[in-house]
């Protein structure tokens, strides 16, 4: 069964064709990040008129690269939520449009579902296991029995891990999307540079939970507060120093949670799982079976959103014509053990 998969939450206009949830027969991802770097971030309106000039185009290549016309494709399915509202509509309208006008079932996928069910692209994992959500809007530690079984057990209580990176780049003028380049810029740095502190989050409720605005903070608004004066304030020694705070922070909750489920297995996904630091850090963990996807399939890409589609194609279910985009989601509340609506 091939499923035609289309992402377009953010600034990347993705689509990709799948075959059975699993096999990857083309993967196009236009990334619009030139149109974004001169205003260190994501502009919502240039996005959507990007993705309305490339959501054609980037289809079509996706069907030739896998050889295939709309004939061969079995089912298709698009992001719908959560993320940009205008970006979400293109994708989603053009995905349904598409099915319909060839009589082929359509899901509406989670963008959420579909960064968790990256890393199945390219492993085999049985269920279940501790989920490890790191992207520019989600910072989420969750028990996963099913690709739409994802119950939270910790999130962060104030901004993403992804969303720190990107601010400390900005702020410190390293450029546009800072989680790579913060990446790249600490290989050279030392993580000792800085003595960042470690968020304190006491009490049962926070168990499982981060927070990132007091690192994030240290690291653009205290730095002198928190310096090694024997280190030189370099562009790479204030990223390593940031990273391994960044990175500490989610391991220490991860690891509460992979002890008190007494499941040994922990699959990641979001932008922030293509993290160096963080892939290194875990795999000195022996005790743990870290699952990593590949670096182009952990940020924003159609595939996963086929493989979703695919899971709910399997089971008879489709969604209704009449689903729209939503920004936000509501599966994602910490504490909620609850299905993933379609
Ligand atoms: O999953 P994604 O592409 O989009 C969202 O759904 O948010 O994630 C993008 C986020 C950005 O915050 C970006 O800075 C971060 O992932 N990111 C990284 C790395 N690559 C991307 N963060 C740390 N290290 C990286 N290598
Ligand atoms: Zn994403």
């Amino acid at each position: 069964m091939k499923v035609l998969g289309i992402e377009s939450s953010c600034d990347e206009t993705a689509a990709s064709v799948v075959e059975d949830g699993k096999v990857i027969l083309s993967n196009v991802i236009a990334t619009q990040i030139p149109f974004h770097q001169e205003y260190k971030g994501v502009v919502p309106e240039i996005a959507s008129r990007k993705h309305t000039e490339w959501i054609e185009p980037v289809v079509k290549t996706a069907l030739k690269d896998a050889g295939l016309t709309m004939n061969d494709i079995d089912a298709v399915a698009a992001t719908n939520r959560p993320g940009l509202m205008g970006s979400l509509l293109i994708g989603l309208t053009f995905g349904k449009s598409l099915a319909w006008a060839n009589n082929k079932p359509f899901y509406a996928v989670n963008h959420m579902l579909g960064h968790m069910y990256a890393a199945h692209l390219a492993n085999d994992i049985e269920y279940p296991y501790i989920g490890l959500l790191v992207s520019g809007g989600h910072t989420i530690i969750c028990k996963v029995s099913d690709f739409d079984q994802i119950e939270v057990l910790g999130t962060t209580i104030d901004d993403a891990v992804g969303e720190a990176f990107d601010k400390v780049s900005k702020f410190h003028g390293f450029g546009y999307p800072g989680g790579v380049i913060i990446d790249r810029l600490a290989q050279n740095g030392n993580p000792k540079a800085a003595n960042f502190p470690m968020p304190i989050l006491r009490g049962e409720d926070h168990r499982y939970d981060v927070s990132y605005s007091g690192l994030k903070t240290a690291a653009i608004n205290q730095l002198d507060q928190f310096w090694n004066p024997e280190f030189e304030k370099t562009p790479e020694n204030i990223a390593a120093a940031f990273q391994e705070t960044a990175v500490k922070i989610l391991l220490s909750r991860l690891f509460k949670a992979v002890e008190d489920t007494g499941l040994t297995t922990v699959v990641a996904g979001g932008g922030v799982a293509a993290n160096s630091r963080l892939r290194s850090m875990l795999a000195e963990h022996k005790e743990i079976n870290c699952i990593f996807p590949p670096l182009k399939l952990c940020t924003d890409n159609g595939a996963m959103i086929a493989g979703v589609g695919y899971q709910f194609l399997k089971r008879g279910e489709t969604s209704p014509w009449t689903t729209t985009a939503s920004a936000r989601v509501t599966e994602f509340k910490r504490g909620l053990a609850r299905k993933s609506s379609k």
